[in-house]
């Protein structure tokens, strides 16, 4: 098993709906075939199981959601991609770990028995984007949920990533679970986050607009210097890499400009030996007009071309 360059399903399964109105499957029927034939060996799945359990009676995760993701994670292996299956947007979690464990492990148990057995593509990252919680808390957190799957799931590659949103700045203290020689380490990268994320209202920056990313030599070297702190880490610890989310959104940040940051992006992940998945498919990031259909062509050149 082995994955280098793939997409995010972002704005799918972690969403969560409002109270009363029900969960449909936005999956459509032509990703599959269109992410393959595009060159991508691998998906990440971002899923918000904490908002689909019975919190009453054991966390048990809804069947038809469960089923729905489980048709999906198929489909995808039956391409012969590899499937990063998360634990997204558990903001309580992501919060809190240690708080909210019981939780958290009910949920691994379940997909650790669900999906034990299933092919070696099939690889589960424990949790989204953790933020501020204790980094120490994290560590064993980690632990001991990979010694949870270990029971069902012995050799299944786990993708760790450390706290403040798996930034670069979370391999300071990322410490991966002793003894285990199938862990991934993976981490986020939206610097300059100005110009990744202006116009996001989620990021309070909606009134940010017009920040250029040219390329210049200053630039192009920032990235190879916040890059070369995972390298360390790596070099420290032994442990491969994923970048599991990089991209721009594209309200107001010039196509232009997202095309050259994700090639350089990219460009200095594969030189060092880094798998990367690209934040997203079809949505506001996206590599996919989520209106017409269409690609956006210097996106697909820069990641795959
Ligand atoms: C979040 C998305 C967000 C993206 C970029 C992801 O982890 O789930 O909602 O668009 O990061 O900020």
């Amino acid at each position: 098993m082995d994955f280098k360059r793939g997409i995010n399903i972002g704005d799918h399964f972690e969403v969560n709906p409002p109270l009363g109105v029900p969960f449909e499957n936005p999956i459509g029927a032509d990703y599959f075939d269109s992410i393959c034939s595009l060159g991508f060996d691998h998906v990440r799945l971002p899923v918000r199981w904490s908002a689909h359990t019975d919190d009453a009676h054991g966390y048990a995760i809804d069947k038809p959601f469960f089923s729905m993701v489980r048709n999906t994670v198929d489909k995808f292996l039956a391409k012969g991609l590899t499937v990063i299956l998360n634990v997204h947007h558990f903001t309580e979690a992501a919060d809190d770990p240690r708080a909210n464990y019981d939780k958290l492990a009910a949920i691994w148990e379940q997909l650790g028995t669900r999906f034990c057995g299933y092919s070696d593509r099939l690889v589960f990252e424990l949790l989204n984007e953790p933020h501020n919680c204790d980094p120490d808390e994290l560590n064993d957190v980690y632990a001991r949920l990979t010694a949870l799957i270990r029971r069902t799931n012995p050799t299944r590659k786990i993708l760790i990533g450390g706290v403040s949103s798996s930034s670069i700045a979370s391999f300071k203290t990322l410490v991966p679970p002793t003894g285990d020689g199938n862990i991934i380490a993976t981490f986020h990268y939206y610097n300059p986050f100005y110009f990744t994320h202006q116009g996001a209202h989620w990021a309070s920056l909606d009134h940010i607009h017009g920040v250029r990313w040219n390329g210049t030599d200053e630039e192009i070297a920032a990235v190879r210097r916040d890059i070369s702190v995972a390298l360390a880490w790596r070099e420290r610890f032994g442990i491969p890499l994923n970048l599991g989310e990089f991209g721009a959104y594209g309200k107001y940040a010039a196509m232009e400009d997202r095309a050259k940051w994700a090639r350089t992006v990219r460009t200095a992940c594969e030189e060092a030996g880094i798998s990367w998945t690209y934040w997203e498919y079809n949505r506001g990031f996206g590599i996919r007009d989520g209106q017409s259909d269409r690609y956006f062509k210097p996106l697909t050149d820069a990641l795959l071309g």
